[in-house]
């Protein structure tokens, strides 16, 4: 699942102020790739994971996934590409507080329209593959941080989608919760799904194989990250 991000800029208005958080960001992902994005706080990165992820449009530029130009399609378009192709994971986990684990991950079935039985099914086998089968029935407030993350990445990968973007999945979790989410992270690349990662951790960044370091809504580096390093140097260093 390829992404091609060209020149992308996003301006957001505070009273008069003009704030570019993306600031001509291009960038090219290729089918597979685990990446993580790092960079100071306000330097655009979830800006950059909401555009590239269809939740936000830019203000300028265009973004390719697969071949097609996002800015082409409908809203009811771009909807059904987030379902298909799209799985999201987020630092605070975004469950549904008086939902169920089971419940929590149908959701997304339910948008697309799946019947009962197998979006139960389906579901149960999610919750499975993320450890979590004998939890079916808690509340995300009976489950521990990791947990509740795992749920999340479940959810997320309920409608099998080739893209998982994850912003700061391990930002809440202490360091053994955090390791359990990068190994599952880690093997969904595996499987063949393109990962991309927000991340302030190095060690979490160390999971990875590509880096993009952002500063002031720009590309400040772009190569592979340390263990992935041929010759000592980063590849393609733009500082
Ligand atoms: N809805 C908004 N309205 C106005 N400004 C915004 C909005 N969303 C983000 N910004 C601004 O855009 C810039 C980039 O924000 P963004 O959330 O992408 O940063 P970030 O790199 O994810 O930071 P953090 O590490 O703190 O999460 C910041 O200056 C932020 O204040
Ligand atoms: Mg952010």
């Amino acid at each position: 699942m390829a992404i091609e991000a060209r020149n992308l800029y996003k301006t957001y208005y505070l009273e008069d102020v003009e704030i570019n958080a993306l600031n001509g960001v291009s960038l090219t992902i290729e089918d597979g790739e685990f990446v993580s994005i790092m960079g100071q706080s306000g330097s655009g990165k979830s800006t950059l994971m909401h555009v590239i992820g269809c939740l936000d449009t830019p203000t300028a530029g265009s973004l390719l996934i697969d071949g097609q130009d996002t800015l082409d399609l409908s809203e009811n378009e771009l909807a059904d590409l987030r379902l298909q192709k799209i799985g999201f994971v987020f630092q605070a986990f975004n469950l549904i507080p008086r939902a169920s684990s089971l419940k929590n991950v149908e959701l997304p079935l339910i948008y697309a329209g799946v019947k009962t039985i197998e979006r139960r099914e389906r579901a149960i086998a999610a919750l499975e593959a993320v450890g979590l089968g004998d939890r079916l029935s808690s509340r995300p407030s009976q489950l521990s941080g990791g947990q509740q993350q795992r749920v999340a990445i479940a959810r997320a990968l309920i409608n099998n989608p080739g893209i998982i973007l994850a912003d700061e999945p391990t930002g809440e979790l202490d360091s053994k919760s955090g390791t359990e989410i990068m190994e599952i992270l880690s093997s969904l690349h595996d499987q063949g799904k393109t990962v991309i990662l927000v991340t302030h951790e190095a060690e979490v960044a160390e999971y990875t194989k590509r880096l993009v370091r952002l500063f002031d809504g720009k590309i400040v580096e772009d190569g592979p990250t340390t263990k992935n390093m041929t010759g000592g140097k980063r590849k393609n260093e733009l500082t």
